[in-house]
Protein backbone atom coordinates (compact mmCIF):
# COMPACT_ATOMS: atom_id res chain seq x y z
CA UNK A 1 0.00 0.00 0.00
CA UNK A 2 1.89 3.50 -0.85
CA UNK A 3 -0.80 6.05 -0.15
CA UNK A 4 -4.39 5.87 1.63
CA UNK A 5 -6.50 8.33 -0.47
CA UNK A 6 -10.05 6.65 -1.33
CA UNK A 7 -11.28 3.31 -1.08
CA UNK A 8 -11.87 2.87 -4.56
CA UNK A 9 -7.97 3.00 -4.86
CA UNK A 10 -8.03 -1.12 -3.52
CA UNK A 11 -9.70 -4.06 -4.35
CA UNK A 12 -12.41 -5.24 -2.41
CA UNK A 13 -10.46 -8.11 -0.91
CA UNK A 14 -7.41 -5.54 0.15
CA UNK A 15 -10.14 -3.97 2.09
CA UNK A 16 -11.65 -6.67 3.58
CA UNK A 17 -7.90 -8.26 4.23
CA UNK A 18 -7.36 -4.59 6.18
CA UNK A 19 -10.16 -5.21 8.11
CA UNK A 20 -9.34 -8.23 9.17
CA UNK A 21 -5.53 -6.77 10.15
CA UNK A 22 -7.53 -4.18 12.21
CA UNK A 23 -9.07 -6.59 14.47
CA UNK A 24 -6.07 -8.16 14.74
CA UNK A 25 -4.64 -5.56 16.04
CA UNK A 26 -7.38 -4.22 18.32
CA UNK A 27 -6.93 -8.08 19.91
CA UNK A 28 -3.17 -8.74 19.96
CA UNK A 29 -2.01 -5.28 20.32
CA UNK A 30 2.08 -4.94 18.85
CA UNK A 31 2.89 -1.76 21.01
CA UNK A 32 6.68 -1.71 18.67
CA UNK A 33 5.33 -2.36 15.27
CA UNK A 34 6.50 1.32 14.67
CA UNK A 35 8.60 2.29 17.10
CA UNK A 36 10.80 5.25 15.74
CA UNK A 37 8.54 5.49 13.03
CA UNK A 38 7.39 9.79 12.64
CA UNK A 39 3.67 10.63 11.56
CA UNK A 40 3.29 13.93 10.26
CA UNK A 41 -0.72 15.45 10.52
CA UNK A 42 -1.78 18.23 8.59
CA UNK A 43 -5.01 19.81 9.26
CA UNK A 44 -6.24 22.98 7.14
CA UNK A 45 -9.17 22.63 8.93
CA UNK A 46 -11.05 21.36 13.05
CA UNK A 47 -11.21 18.40 13.95
CA UNK A 48 -12.08 16.28 17.16
CA UNK A 49 -11.62 12.29 16.10
CA UNK A 50 -9.39 12.35 13.33
CA UNK A 51 -6.98 14.69 15.07
CA UNK A 52 -6.91 12.39 18.50
CA UNK A 53 -7.49 9.08 17.20
CA UNK A 54 -4.58 9.29 14.82
CA UNK A 55 -2.48 10.45 17.26
CA UNK A 56 -3.66 7.44 19.27
CA UNK A 57 -3.10 4.97 16.84
CA UNK A 58 0.11 5.73 15.99
CA UNK A 59 1.64 6.00 19.33
CA UNK A 60 -0.46 2.55 20.09
CA UNK A 61 1.77 1.00 17.58
CA UNK A 62 4.85 2.39 19.00
CA UNK A 63 5.11 5.60 16.55
CA UNK A 64 4.87 9.34 17.19
CA UNK A 65 3.76 11.84 15.34
CA UNK A 66 3.50 15.79 15.14
CA UNK A 67 0.30 18.34 14.76
CA UNK A 68 0.50 21.13 12.06
CA UNK A 69 -2.40 23.60 12.32
CA UNK A 70 -2.20 26.80 9.50
CA UNK A 71 -2.82 29.87 11.14
CA UNK A 72 -3.21 28.45 14.51
CA UNK A 73 0.35 28.38 16.05
CA UNK A 74 1.85 27.97 12.80
CA UNK A 75 2.09 30.13 9.22
CA UNK A 76 -1.11 30.09 7.15
CA UNK A 77 -0.75 28.31 4.27
CA UNK A 78 -1.26 29.34 0.54
CA UNK A 79 -2.76 26.62 -1.37
CA UNK A 80 -3.52 27.86 -4.93
CA UNK A 81 -1.37 27.88 -7.51
CA UNK A 82 0.00 30.88 -9.30
CA UNK A 83 -0.93 33.77 -7.10
CA UNK A 84 0.55 36.72 -5.55
CA UNK A 85 1.17 36.41 -1.73
CA UNK A 86 -0.30 39.53 -0.92
CA UNK A 87 -2.67 38.35 1.26
CA UNK A 88 -2.49 36.48 5.15
CA UNK A 89 -0.72 32.97 4.22
CA UNK A 90 2.67 33.86 4.80
CA UNK A 91 3.60 30.70 2.95
CA UNK A 92 3.21 28.22 0.51
CA UNK A 93 2.20 25.10 0.50
CA UNK A 94 4.66 23.91 -2.35
CA UNK A 95 7.49 24.67 0.40
CA UNK A 96 5.38 23.69 3.48
CA UNK A 97 4.10 20.13 2.19
CA UNK A 98 7.71 18.98 1.18
CA UNK A 99 9.58 20.45 4.40
CA UNK A 100 6.90 18.59 6.55
CA UNK A 101 6.96 15.47 4.32
CA UNK A 102 10.79 15.65 4.86
CA UNK A 103 10.46 15.61 8.72
CA UNK A 104 7.93 12.41 8.79
CA UNK A 105 7.60 8.62 7.15
CA UNK A 106 3.87 9.15 6.51
CA UNK A 107 2.00 12.55 6.24
CA UNK A 108 -1.73 12.76 6.83
CA UNK A 109 -3.86 15.71 5.62
CA UNK A 110 -7.26 17.26 5.85
CA UNK A 111 -7.97 19.70 3.93
CA UNK A 112 -11.77 20.18 2.92
CA UNK A 113 -13.84 21.25 -0.18
CA UNK A 114 -13.54 25.15 -0.62
CA UNK A 115 -16.97 25.13 -1.50
CA UNK A 116 -17.19 27.92 -4.19
CA UNK A 117 -16.45 26.06 -7.44
CA UNK A 118 -18.45 22.78 -7.57
CA UNK A 119 -16.11 20.98 -10.55
CA UNK A 120 -13.18 21.82 -8.59
CA UNK A 121 -13.75 20.37 -5.62
CA UNK A 122 -15.45 17.32 -6.87
CA UNK A 123 -11.82 16.74 -9.01
CA UNK A 124 -10.03 17.03 -5.69
CA UNK A 125 -8.17 20.02 -7.47
CA UNK A 126 -6.78 21.02 -3.96
CA UNK A 127 -5.70 17.55 -2.42
CA UNK A 128 -4.10 16.77 -5.80
CA UNK A 129 -2.10 19.50 -5.83
CA UNK A 130 -1.23 18.38 -1.96
CA UNK A 131 -0.25 14.39 -2.92
CA UNK A 132 1.91 15.80 -5.67
CA UNK A 133 4.43 17.55 -3.24
CA UNK A 134 4.92 14.40 -1.18
CA UNK A 135 7.73 11.68 -1.25
CA UNK A 136 5.94 9.49 1.92
CA UNK A 137 2.92 7.72 1.92
CA UNK A 138 -0.05 10.31 2.25
CA UNK A 139 -3.31 9.37 4.11
CA UNK A 140 -6.61 11.34 3.41
CA UNK A 141 -8.23 12.67 6.30
CA UNK A 142 -11.23 14.73 4.24
CA UNK A 143 -10.54 15.70 1.35
CA UNK A 144 -13.20 17.53 -0.54
CA UNK A 145 -14.87 14.62 -1.52
CA UNK A 146 -13.94 12.25 0.23
CA UNK A 147 -13.16 10.56 3.78
CA UNK A 148 -11.67 7.34 3.65
CA UNK A 149 -10.80 6.95 7.12
CA UNK A 150 -14.34 7.53 8.40
CA UNK A 151 -15.66 4.77 5.49
CA UNK A 152 -13.33 2.39 6.52
CA UNK A 153 -14.30 2.72 10.42
CA UNK A 154 -18.07 2.64 9.56
CA UNK A 155 -17.35 -0.40 7.12
CA UNK A 156 -15.87 -2.03 10.25
CA UNK A 157 -18.63 -1.18 12.77
CA UNK A 158 -21.26 -2.40 10.12
CA UNK A 159 -19.18 -5.56 10.19
CA UNK A 160 -19.37 -5.69 13.68
CA UNK A 161 -22.91 -5.30 14.54
CA UNK A 162 -22.94 -7.92 11.71
CA UNK A 163 -25.09 -6.04 9.21
CA UNK A 164 -25.73 -8.60 6.64
CA UNK A 165 -23.86 -7.81 3.23
CA UNK A 166 -26.70 -7.19 1.39
CA UNK A 167 -28.82 -5.37 3.97
CA UNK A 168 -30.65 -2.54 3.17
CA UNK A 169 -28.35 0.55 3.69
CA UNK A 170 -30.04 4.21 4.05
CA UNK A 171 -27.83 6.98 3.69
CA UNK A 172 -30.24 10.09 5.03
CA UNK A 173 -29.66 13.93 4.55
CA UNK A 174 -30.05 15.61 7.65
CA UNK A 175 -30.90 19.06 8.88
CA UNK A 176 -27.71 21.43 9.51
CA UNK A 177 -28.16 25.55 9.67
CA UNK A 178 -25.76 25.61 6.66
CA UNK A 179 -24.02 23.64 3.76
CA UNK A 180 -21.69 20.73 4.90
CA UNK A 181 -19.21 19.31 2.54
CA UNK A 182 -19.94 16.29 0.64
CA UNK A 183 -16.83 14.14 1.48
CA UNK A 184 -18.75 12.30 3.75
CA UNK A 185 -22.12 11.62 2.17
CA UNK A 186 -19.42 10.65 -0.95
CA UNK A 187 -17.46 8.24 0.83
CA UNK A 188 -20.61 6.44 2.93
CA UNK A 189 -22.11 5.61 -0.59
CA UNK A 190 -19.35 4.17 -2.28
CA UNK A 191 -18.32 2.14 1.42
CA UNK A 192 -21.89 0.39 1.67
CA UNK A 193 -22.12 -0.38 -2.37
CA UNK A 194 -18.53 -1.44 -2.54
CA UNK A 195 -19.44 -3.68 0.73
CA UNK A 196 -22.47 -4.83 -1.46
CA UNK A 197 -25.22 -3.75 0.41
CA UNK A 198 -29.00 -2.38 -1.31
CA UNK A 199 -28.19 1.16 -0.70
CA UNK A 200 -30.90 4.05 -1.14
CA UNK A 201 -30.12 7.55 -0.70
CA UNK A 202 -32.75 9.45 0.94
CA UNK A 203 -32.45 13.06 0.28
CA UNK A 204 -35.34 15.99 -0.17
CA UNK A 205 -35.53 17.45 -4.18
CA UNK A 206 -32.81 20.18 -4.84
CA UNK A 207 -30.47 17.57 -2.95
CA UNK A 208 -29.48 14.99 -4.68
CA UNK A 209 -25.81 13.82 -4.72
CA UNK A 210 -23.43 15.12 -7.88
CA UNK A 211 -24.08 12.16 -10.85
CA UNK A 212 -19.99 11.42 -10.56
CA UNK A 213 -20.03 10.41 -6.71
CA UNK A 214 -23.32 8.66 -7.83
CA UNK A 215 -21.95 6.89 -10.71
CA UNK A 216 -19.09 6.01 -8.29
CA UNK A 217 -20.75 4.19 -6.06
CA UNK A 218 -22.96 2.26 -8.54
CA UNK A 219 -19.32 0.66 -10.35
CA UNK A 220 -18.53 -0.43 -6.89
CA UNK A 221 -22.00 -2.10 -6.56
CA UNK A 222 -22.02 -3.52 -9.60
CA UNK A 223 -18.59 -5.76 -8.52
CA UNK A 224 -19.96 -6.42 -5.14
CA UNK A 225 -23.42 -7.65 -6.07
CA UNK A 226 -25.04 -4.39 -4.14
CA UNK A 227 -27.43 -1.68 -6.19
CA UNK A 228 -27.63 2.03 -5.63
CA UNK A 229 -30.56 4.23 -6.16
CA UNK A 230 -31.92 7.50 -4.81
CA UNK A 231 -35.51 8.76 -3.70
CA UNK A 232 -37.68 11.43 -1.51
CA UNK A 233 -39.59 8.98 -0.11
CA UNK A 234 -38.74 9.06 3.41
CA UNK A 235 -41.15 5.78 3.84
CA UNK A 236 -40.36 4.12 0.92
CA UNK A 237 -36.82 4.43 1.54
CA UNK A 238 -36.42 3.60 5.37
CA UNK A 239 -39.19 0.41 4.79
CA UNK A 240 -37.46 -2.65 5.95
CA UNK A 241 -33.85 -0.75 6.46
CA UNK A 242 -31.31 -2.23 8.86
CA UNK A 243 -29.09 0.88 8.86
CA UNK A 244 -29.76 4.86 8.69
CA UNK A 245 -27.14 6.32 8.25
CA UNK A 246 -27.59 10.32 9.08
CA UNK A 247 -25.71 13.09 6.87
CA UNK A 248 -26.28 16.45 6.16
CA UNK A 249 -24.84 18.31 2.86
CA UNK A 250 -25.52 21.12 1.12
CA UNK A 251 -27.07 21.57 -2.26
CA UNK A 252 -24.70 21.28 -5.06
CA UNK A 253 -27.67 23.20 -7.14
CA UNK A 254 -26.61 26.43 -5.10
CA UNK A 255 -23.06 25.47 -4.14
CA UNK A 256 -21.27 28.43 -3.05
CA UNK A 257 -23.94 30.69 -2.67
CA UNK A 258 -25.05 30.92 1.02
CA UNK A 259 -28.58 32.97 0.52
CA UNK A 260 -29.55 30.62 -1.98
CA UNK A 261 -28.48 27.85 0.10
CA UNK A 262 -30.54 28.84 3.01
CA UNK A 263 -33.82 28.99 1.09
CA UNK A 264 -33.26 25.90 -0.69
CA UNK A 265 -33.02 24.29 3.20
CA UNK A 266 -35.60 26.38 4.83
CA UNK A 267 -38.97 24.23 5.47
CA UNK A 268 -36.78 21.18 5.93
CA UNK A 269 -36.46 20.99 9.54
CA UNK A 270 -38.76 17.86 9.27
CA UNK A 271 -35.56 16.07 7.98
CA UNK A 272 -34.49 15.85 11.30
CA UNK A 273 -33.96 11.75 12.40
CA UNK A 274 -36.49 10.88 15.09
CA UNK A 275 -37.94 7.49 16.86
CA UNK A 276 -41.04 7.72 14.27
CA UNK A 277 -38.82 7.50 11.33
CA UNK A 278 -38.34 3.64 12.26
CA UNK A 279 -41.27 2.41 12.40
CA UNK A 280 -41.46 0.49 9.02
CA UNK A 281 -37.48 -0.21 9.41
CA UNK A 282 -36.14 -3.32 10.46
CA UNK A 283 -36.70 -3.83 14.82
CA UNK A 284 -33.29 -3.53 15.01
CA UNK A 285 -32.47 -0.89 12.64
CA UNK A 286 -29.02 0.61 13.64
CA UNK A 287 -28.76 4.88 13.62
CA UNK A 288 -25.05 6.23 12.21
CA UNK A 289 -23.82 8.92 11.61
CA UNK A 290 -20.01 10.21 11.55
CA UNK A 291 -19.40 12.96 14.47
CA UNK A 292 -19.28 15.84 14.81
CA UNK A 293 -23.55 16.06 15.07
CA UNK A 294 -26.07 18.98 16.33
CA UNK A 295 -28.38 17.33 18.83
CA UNK A 296 -32.14 17.75 17.70
CA UNK A 297 -31.10 20.00 14.30
CA UNK A 298 -30.14 16.28 12.80
CA UNK A 299 -30.96 13.54 14.85
CA UNK A 300 -33.32 13.95 18.34
CA UNK A 301 -31.98 13.04 21.56
CA UNK A 302 -34.32 10.16 21.45
CA UNK A 303 -32.54 8.54 18.43
CA UNK A 304 -28.79 9.57 19.22
CA UNK A 305 -29.19 8.45 23.28
CA UNK A 306 -31.19 5.27 22.47
CA UNK A 307 -30.22 1.82 21.91
CA UNK A 308 -30.11 1.76 18.20
CA UNK A 309 -27.39 4.48 17.99
CA UNK A 310 -23.78 3.20 17.06
CA UNK A 311 -22.44 6.32 16.61
CA UNK A 312 -19.54 6.16 19.82
CA UNK A 313 -18.86 2.61 18.27
CA UNK A 314 -18.17 4.31 14.52
CA UNK A 315 -15.62 6.51 16.05
CA UNK A 316 -13.86 3.94 18.31
CA UNK A 317 -13.77 2.11 15.58
CA UNK A 318 -11.53 5.24 13.39
CA UNK A 319 -8.89 4.10 16.10
CA UNK A 320 -8.87 0.79 15.21
CA UNK A 321 -8.71 1.20 11.91
CA UNK A 322 -6.52 3.95 11.08
CA UNK A 323 -3.79 1.62 13.16
CA UNK A 324 -4.40 -1.10 10.68
CA UNK A 325 -3.86 1.34 7.72
CA UNK A 326 -0.71 3.20 9.33
CA UNK A 327 0.91 -0.67 9.59
CA UNK A 328 0.31 -1.27 6.22
CA UNK A 329 1.59 2.12 4.88
CA UNK A 330 4.83 1.65 6.79
CA UNK A 331 5.33 -1.64 6.54
CA UNK A 332 5.60 -2.75 10.02
CA UNK A 333 7.24 -6.21 10.78
CA UNK A 334 4.87 -8.44 12.45
CA UNK A 335 5.16 -9.12 16.15
CA UNK A 336 7.73 -11.25 16.98
CA UNK A 337 10.61 -9.85 14.26
CA UNK A 338 11.69 -6.70 15.97
CA UNK A 339 14.49 -6.39 18.58
N1 LIG B 1 -15.93 12.19 11.76
C1 LIG B 1 -14.84 13.02 11.83
O1 LIG B 1 -14.00 13.05 10.92
O2 LIG B 1 -14.78 13.76 12.94
P1 LIG B 1 -13.81 15.00 13.17
O3 LIG B 1 -14.23 16.05 12.14
O4 LIG B 1 -14.02 15.45 14.57
O5 LIG B 1 -12.40 14.58 12.90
Amino acid sequence: MKNFLDLADFPRDEIVELLALAERLRERPEPNALKGRVLGLLFFNPSLRTLASMQVAMARLGGESFVITPGSGSWQLETRLGVTMTGSAAEHIREAIPVLDSYCDVLGVRAFAEGCDLAADLAERNFTNIASLCRHPLINLESAVNHPCQALADWKTLDDLKVPRRGRFVLSWANHPRALPLAVPAATVHMAALRGMDVVVLRPPGFELPDSIMDKARRAAAGSGGSVSETDDRAAALAGAQVVYAKEWGSTEHYGNAEAEARARSGLGDWMVQESWFQKASPDCHLMHCLPVRRNVAIADEVLDGPRSRVLAQAHNRLVVQMAVLYRLLGAAPAGRLH
